[in-house]
């Protein structure tokens, strides 16, 4: 096989466009918390600072946090909440905002977002709404958040009736993703945002695709230099994406590869598959797809499978899946337009098709059937 060419070291900063006419950067690399208190004083001053951070992450790297921001010189305030998914939901929204209200927070404040994405998303909604809306600084501390959550401005909350159902778009005054806070990362983490950083390589850069899958033993076992290598290359490529269409109009839908089987495979585990892991089994299905209707490829599904496969993630469906269940879920999709649902499909590995736009209209039939056959 050839060799891979080598992405750019990514000790450094992307700028993303945002729809309004701003731009915001993202800083990468080893060690870029240094750069906190200068990046505060001069992309988001404010009278005070209220860090919303993920109580875990908090534990872990809180004391380094602190003293960051320790010559910024002005009242900070911590507000934790408990790890995981199930805590992204409006109870925390509500507890926290009347938090800031009551340490007297005002319109010039500022929210400082730690953890990974789920407070990305909690601490975003929250300074998007208070008081109409505040700064937020993004500090992502997990891959996915990283490679995917802290770029692109979408925050919001999970609500009964599914995940991410209320929200807004807020982009951050800057992005300041330091890839040293990955060493305590657990390897099924690193997995998940591996995931999403396969998924950048599927639709937007087949030589990506392929460092990936070259250096997966290295990337799961969180070789810094090559953590900070992939977080710079997604973050360019997603930058790209949402710098074009931040609200998700055209463009944007590519990022949903793999996310229309993924989601519904995510609500029929009950959430107990994983984002990624549901995103890496959708990304091989809807190639599946893409290749039974003529549209993806030959062998392009494949080769997913293998590079998934080698990232620790799910490849196939269990044995005695609802297949009904799952269709009726890619019905509910939120991305589902006028009751069809709607897939981004692959022409080859790194192409995406565009056949009808960005996304294609499958019918729910087609859908069935391949479903009830996958391979
Ligand atoms: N806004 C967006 O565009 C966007 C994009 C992708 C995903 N998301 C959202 O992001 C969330 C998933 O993000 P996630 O996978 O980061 O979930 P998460 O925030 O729950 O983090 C995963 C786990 O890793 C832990 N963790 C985080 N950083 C750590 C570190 N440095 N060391 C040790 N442990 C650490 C967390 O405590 C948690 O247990 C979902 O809610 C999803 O909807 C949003
Ligand atoms: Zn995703």
């Amino acid at each position: 096989m050839d060799r891979v060419p080598e992405p750019r070291r990514s000790d450094r900063e992307v700028r993303v466009a945002t729809s309004t006419g701003g731009e915001y950067p993202v800083r990468i690399g080893s060690g870029t918390l240094d750069l906190l208190a200068s990046l505060i004083g001069s992309l988001s001053p404010a009278h005070a600072y209220a860090l919303i951070a993920d109580a875990k992450v908090f534990d872990l790297h809180g004391e380094r946090v602190r003293a960051a921001l320790d010559a910024v010189a002005r009242p900070i305030t911590v507000h934790t909440f408990p790890s995981g998914e199930e805590n992204k939901n409006r109870e925390h929204w509500s507890r926290l905002t009347d938090e800031l209200l009551s340490t007297g927070l005002g319109r010039d404040g500022c929210v400082i977002a730690l953890g990974g994405g789920v407070a990305g998303d909690l601490a975003g909604f929250v300074a998007s709404t208070y008081m109409r809306g505040i700064p937020v600084v993004q500090l992502p501390t997990s891959l996915v958040a990283m490679v995917d959550a802290s770029v692109g401005g979408k925050t919001g909350v999970d609500v009964p009736l599914g995940k991410n159902l209320v929200g807004t778009f807020h982009p951050p005054q800057f992005v300041l993703a330091d890839t040293d806070l990955c060493a305590t990362l657990p390897r099924v983490e690193r997995s998940q945002g591996l995931a999403e950083a396969a998924k950048h390589g599927a639709i937007l850069d087949a030589e990506y695709f392929a460092w990936i899958d070259s250096h997966a033993s290295a990337l799961l076992d969180g070789d810094p230099e090559l953590t900070s290598v992939l977080v710079g290359r997604s973050v360019e490529l997603k930058a790209r994406v949402v710098s074009e269409d931040e609200k998700e109009g055209g463009l944007r839908q590519i990022l949903n590869f793999g996310h229309t089987l993924g989601h519904a495979l995510e609500a029929l585990s009950g959430f107990q598959l994983p984002h990624g892991s549901a995103v890496a089994l959708g990304m091989i299905l809807e190639a599946k797809l893409g290749e039974r209707l003529g549209i993806t490829g030959e062998g392009v599904a494949d080769r997913l499978s293998r590079t998934l496969r080698r990232l620790e993630l799910p490849t196939a469906l269990p044995e005695d899946s609802d297949v009904e269940g799952l269709i009726d879920l890619v019905g509910r999709d939120k991305k589902a337009r006028g009751g069809a649902s709607r897939y981004v499909l692959l022409s080859e590995l790194g192409t995406v098709d565009r056949g009808e736009g960005w996304s294609r209209k499958l019918e729910a039939s087609d859908v069935r059937d391949f479903l009830s056959r996958p391979s």
